[in-house]
C-alpha cells in the first residue's frame, strides 16, 4: 500500500472517532499498554466499538474472548454487556493477564470480567469439558496459525445464533497467496477454508482500512 493512503485511511479513522464519546479509561488503557510496551495491536477504537455494536445487537450475555492483550478489545465487549453478563478472555502472557486486569479494574468493569491464564486451547478444552453454557458472540484474536483450531472449539461452545468474529483475516491482503509460509498466513487461510465448508456456519469477511493499516474481520453466525 502506499503511505499517502495508509496516512488517509488514519485520518479519516481519526474523522470518525467523533461517533465516540470519550471515556478517560479507554484512553487510559492504550497509554497503559503503549508504557508497558506490548505490542500495538490493539483493535482500533472505531473497531472497538464495531465489537460493542455486534454484542448490542446480537443481545450477547455470555462472551468469550480469545487473545485479551492488554483488555482493550475486552473493555469494549464487556462495557455493552448487561449488568449480569460475563466476557471470558483467555490469554496466553501473565505479563499481558496483569495489564488487561488493571486496565479492566480501572474502568470498573472487572466484575464482567473472567480472566484466565494459559494456552487457549487447554482453556477452550476445558471450558467443553466442564460443560460451559454456549457463548452467544465469540472473539478470536489470538496466534493466527492456531484460528482452525479456535475454529473448532469455538464450534464446540457454541449454539444456533451464536455469532463468531474473527480479527485479522486479511493481513495486507497476504490471505490471497497460497504459497505463504508465514503460519499467520496458513492459519486464516485454512480457517477461512473450514468456515466455508461449514454447513453450520453463514459467514463473510469485511475488509477493513484504518490507523492499523489493511486488514479485515470475518463475521459467522451459527445456523444451526
Ligand atoms: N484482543 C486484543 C489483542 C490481542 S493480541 C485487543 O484487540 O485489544 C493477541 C494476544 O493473544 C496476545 O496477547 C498474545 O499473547 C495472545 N496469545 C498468543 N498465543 C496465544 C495462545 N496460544 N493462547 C492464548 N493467548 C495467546
Ligand atoms: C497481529 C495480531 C493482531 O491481533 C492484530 O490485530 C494485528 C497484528 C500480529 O500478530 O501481527
Ligand atoms: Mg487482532
Amino acid at each position: 500500500m502506499t503511505k499517502t493512503a495508509q496516512k488517509l485511511w488514519a485520518e479519516v479513522d481519526h474523522y470518525f472517532d467523533r461517533l465516540i464519546p470519550p471515556d478517560p479509561a479507554f484512553y487510559a488503557a492504550l497509554a497503559a499498554n503503549r508504557k508497558a510496551e506490548l505490542p500495538a495491536i490493539d483493535v482500533t477504537p472505531l473497531q472497538g466499538k464495531f465489537l460493542e455494536l455486534l454484542v448490542r445487537v446480537s443481545g450477547a450475555r455470555l462472551v468469550l474472548e480469545i487473545g485479551t492483550l492488554g483488555g482493550y478489545s475486552t473493555l469494549w465487549l464487556a462495557r455493552a454487556l448487561p449488568q449480569d453478563g460475563k466476557v471470558i478472555t483467555l490469554e496466553l502472557e501473565r505479563r499481558h493477564a496483569e495489564i488487561a486486569r488493571a486496565n479492566l479494574q480501572n474502568a470498573g468493569i472487572l466484575d464482567r470480567v473472567d480472566l484466565r491464564i494459559g494456552r487457549a486451547a487447554d482453556l477452550l478444552q476445558a471450558l467443553v469439558a466442564g460443560k460451559a453454557a454456549p457463548f452467544d458472540l465469540i472473539f478470536i484474536d489470538a496466534d493466527k496459525a492456531s484460528y482452525p483450531e479456535y475454529l473448532d472449539w469455538s464450534l464446540k461452545l457454541s449454539r444456533p445464533g451464536t455469532v463468531i468474529v474473527a480479527d485479522n483475516v486479511v493481513r495486507d491482503g497476504k490471505v490471497i497467496e497460497p504459497d505463504n509460509l508465514d503460519p499467520n498466513i496458513q492459519g486464516v487461510r485454512r480457517f477461512t477454508d473450514l468456515v466455508a465448508a461449514e454447513p453450520r456456519l453463514s459467514a463473510t469477511v469485511l475488509q477493513t482500512v484504518g490507523s492499523k493499516g489493511y486488514d479485515g474481520f470475518a463475521l459467522a453466525v451459527v445456523i444451526r
